[in-house]
C-alpha cells in the first residue's frame, strides 16, 4: 500500500462512462485520502455540484449525451472557480486543447499511470493554497496604463530593427502610417508599439477592421450617428474616431473600405473633424491613424477601386512587415518567448523543442508567419508530456511512439483486474525486456478482450496507433503465440 500523498483530505468528483475508469480512480484517490464521488454523465455530475460541491471535478470528454467539454463550460458558467482537470484518447487530442482555452485546469491523456493523477491532484490543491481567492486570474487588460508593452515586438533581423526605429521615430508625428505585410507577420503588434511609443500611449488605442463590416454599419462604425439619422438609429452612437479622440486609430484592411467612405475618410484626414451621421455640425478630433492591409493598393488604385489621392495620403510612411521565412534568424528568438509566454499562461515549465522539432523549423515556410508559431507552441505546450516539445506535440501527422511501457498500472485497471494482480503485473515490468514483451502482449490482449475485440478502442486505450496495434497481432501471430 502506497503511503497517502496528500496530507489533506479533499472532495473530487469522478465523471466518466467507463465503470472500469470510475472504479480505478475512485480506488486510487480515495487510498490517497480524499472524499471522492462518481458520475456516469454530465447531468449527474451537474446535480452532484449543485447539492454538494466538489473542491475538484476530473471528467472524461468522451461521453454519451453531454460531453466533458460542454460539461466543463457549464462548471465555467455555474461556479468558474471549481478546477476540472479532464481526461482524453490521443484520439480527440484537440478537444483537449479546445478545453485548456476554456479554462481546464489541466488535461490527462489516457492510458496514465496512477502516479500522474496523483500527481495532478496534488498539483491543482497546492495552487488552490497558494491562492488566497481561487477565482482571481492575472488580468490582461491594463487600460490606460503606460507600463511595459503587452505584446513586446520579438527580434533581431536588422530590416526589422530597421522598421522598429521608423515607427519610433513617426509615433510622435501624425502622419499616418500604412503597415503592410502578409497575415500575422505582426502588423497589429507594430500599430501597438507606434501607440505606446508616442505621446498619446494613455490615451485610447481603437481598431477597426473595415473588412468585418457591411457598408452601411461601417459608416456609422466609424464616424458614429445621432439618434434618428436612419430606420433603427435609436440612441446617438460614436464612432471609432470619437473613441479614439486623443490616441490611436487602427484601421484594418483598409484596401476593402468602399470607395465613397474612401472619400469620407480623407476628408476626414484632412480636416481633422468629423461628422456623425445625421449630426448638425462637423466637430475637432485629433487621432493618429494607422492603417493595415494585405491587398496590394498600388495594384486596387490602377483598377479603380481605390482613390489615388488617400493611397499617397496613406503612404507616406510605409513600414513593409518581412514574413517570418525571410528573418530565420528571429525563429529561435520567438520560440523562446512563447514558450515561456504559454508556461506561464498554463502553469507548466518552460521546456524546450527537441532537435527534430529545431530540424523541421529550420526548413519551414511558416505560411502563417508568427501567428502560426504562436498558435503550434501554445498546442505543443499544452499536449507535451515529455521534457522536451516533441514533433508530435506540433504536427498531428506525426505520431508519438508507443507509451506502452509506462501504461501498465492503468490499463490493468481499466480492464478491471484486481489490486493483487496489478501488484504483479508492475512488478514483472521490472524484470527485463523479454518480460516486458510479454507485458506488452498481455496488456494488448486484455484491451482487446476488454473492448470486444475493437481494435480502434483497444489502440486508444493503449496509447498506441491501430496501425502499431495491427502489427503487434501481426508479429504475435506469426510467432504462433496467438492464432
Ligand atoms: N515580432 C513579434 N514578436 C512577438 N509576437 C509577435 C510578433 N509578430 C507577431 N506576433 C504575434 O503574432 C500574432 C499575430 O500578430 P498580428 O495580429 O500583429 O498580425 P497581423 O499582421 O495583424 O495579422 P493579420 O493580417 O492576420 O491581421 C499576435 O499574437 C502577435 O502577438
Ligand atoms: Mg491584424
Amino acid at each position: 500500500m502506497p503511503e497517502p500523498m496528500s496530507e489533506q483530505t479533499h472532495k473530487i468528483l469522478i465523471v466518466d462512462d467507463e465503470q472500469n475508469m470510475r472504479v480505478a480512480l475512485f480506488e486510487a484517490l480515495s487510498r490517497n485520502g480524499h472524499e471522492v464521488a462518481v458520475a456516469e454523465n454530465g447531468g449527474m455530475a451537474l446535480e452532484m455540484i449543485a447539492r454538494n460541491p466538489p473542491e475538484l471535478v476530473i471528467t472524461d470528454i468522451k461521453m454519451p449525451g453531454m460531453d466533458g467539454l460542454e460539461l466543463l463550460r457549464q462548471i465555467k458558467v455555474l461556479r468558474p472557480e471549481l478546477p476540472v482537470v479532464i481526461m482524453t484518447g490521443f484520439a480527440t487530442v484537440d478537444t483537449a486543447v479546445e478545453a485548456m482555452k476554456q479554462g481546464a485546469f489541466d488535461y490527462l491523456l489516457k492510458p496514465f499511470p496512477v502516479e500522474v493523477i496523483e500527481e495532478t491532484v496534488a498539483r491543482v490543491f497546492a495552487l488552490a493554497r497558494r491562492l488566497v481567492q481561487p477565482s482571481t486570474r492575472p488580468l490582461v487588460q491594463k487600460a490606460g496604463e503606460a507600463v511595459a508593452l503587452e505584446k513586446p515586438i520579438i527580434g533581431q533581423n536588422p530590416k526589422l530593427l530597421q522598421l522598429m526605429a521608423r515607427a519610433r521615430s513617426v509615433a510622435s508625428s501624425k502622419a499616418t502610417v500604412l503597415i503592410l505585410g502578409e497575415s500575422g507577420t505582426g502588423k497589429e503588434v507594430f500599430a501597438r508599439f507606434i501607440h505606446q511609443e508616442s505621446g498619446r500611449r494613455n490615451g485610447p488605442f481603437v481598431a477597426l477592421n473595415c473588412a468585418a463590416l457591411p457598408e452601411g454599419l461601417l459608416e456609422s462604425e466609424l464616424f458614429g450617428h445621432e439618434k434618428g439619422a436612419f430606420t433603427g438609429a435609436i440612441i446617438t452612437k460614436k464612432g471609432k474616431f470619437e473613441l479614439a479622440d486623443g490616441g490611436t486609430l487602427l484601421l484594418d484592411e483598409i484596401g476593402e473600405l468602399p470607395l465613397h467612405l474612401q472619400a469620407k475618410l480623407l476628408r476626414v484626414l484632412q480636416e481633422e473633424e468629423v461628422d456623425r451621421l445625421g449630426g448638425r455640425a462637423p466637430f475637432k478630433i485629433d487621432v493618429h491613424v494607422l492603417a493595415t492591409t494585405n491587398r496590394d493598393l498600388e495594384q486596387a488604385v490602377k483598377e479603380g477601386v481605390f482613390r489615388q489621392d488617400l493611397y499617397y495620403r496613406l503612404n507616406v510612411i510605409p513600414l513593409k512587415l518581412p514574413p517570418l521565412r525571410e528573418r530565420r534568424e528571429d525563429v529561435g528568438m520567438l520560440v523562446d518567448f512563447f514558450v515561456r509566454k504559454y508556461a506561464a499562461q498554463y502553469g507548466k515549465p518552460v521546456k524546450k523543442p527537441s532537435s527534430a522539432v529545431w530540424a523541421r523549423f529550420a526548413d519551414y515556410g511558416w505560411p502563417g508567419n508568427v501567428r502560426e508559431m504562436e498558435n503550434l507552441i501554445e498546442r505543443a505546450m499544452l499536449l507535451s508530456q515529455g521534457h522536451e516539445l516533441e514533433l508530435w506535440d506540433f504536427w498531428d501527422d506525426v505520431e508519438p511512439p508507443s507509451r506502452i511501457e509506462t501504461t501498465a498500472t492503468v490499463v490493468s485497471q481499466a480492464c478491471g483486474q484486481s489490486a493483487v494482480a496489478m501488484a504483479n503485473t508492475s512488478a514483472a515490468m521490472d524484470v527485463g525486456m523479454q518480460t516486458l514483451r510479454e507485458v506488452e502482449r498481455q496488456m494488448i490482449l486484455q484491451a482487446l478482450q476488454a473492448n470486444d475485440n475493437n481494435r480502434t478502442h483497444a489502440a486508444e486505450i493503449l496509447g498506441i496507433s491501430v496501425r502499431t496495434l495491427r502489427n503487434k497481432l501481426h508479429e504475435y501471430r506469426s510467432q504462433g503465440m496467438i492464432d
